[in-house]
């Protein structure tokens, strides 16, 4: 794993807007461009509308000009592992390749590393449209 990730992650979790469910994350990309780039998750009183960390470094990443994921890093502050949820490993693989890394953390570090296939099989891409 890239060695800025973890702390970027760190970092944007510090900042998780997470007042409904007490559940901190933060992620963060290292992109095509060699730059990182993190996001934390946006809760909202309308609950649907709150939107999780991967989102807002994917929104980041794309608003800077990055076009691809080559690694990502997410860090949830609870004891097991915060794997991306559907939604967003879908939004993951829309820039991503199927072994890309995805790496989850924990404040004590780096837990395990999935390749992208792993969390998202069979998927819907691109090459569907084409
Ligand atoms: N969440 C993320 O930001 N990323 C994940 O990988 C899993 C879940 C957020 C969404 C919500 O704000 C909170 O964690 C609890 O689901």
């Amino acid at each position: 794993m890239d060695s800025r990730l973890l702390e970027a992650a760190r970092r944007a979790m510090a900042h998780a807007h997470a007042p409904y469910s007490s559940y901190h994350v933060g992620a963060a990309i290292l992109a095509d461009d060699n730059a990182v780039y993190a996001g934390c998750n946006v809760e909202n009183a309308a609950f649907p509308e709150g939107w999780c960390a991967e989102t807002s470094a994917i929104g980041a990443m794309v608003t800077a000009g990055g076009k691809k994921i080559r690694e990502i890093a997410v860090m949830g502050d609870g004891e097991d592992l915060t794997t991306p949820c559907g939604g967003c490993r879908q939004r993951i693989a829309e820039f991503a390749a199927p072994d890309t890394p995805i790496h989850i953390c924990g404040p004590d570090g780096l837990r395990h590393t999935f390749k992208l296939a792993e969390l998202l099989p069979a998927s819907f891409g691109k090459d569907h449209l084409s």
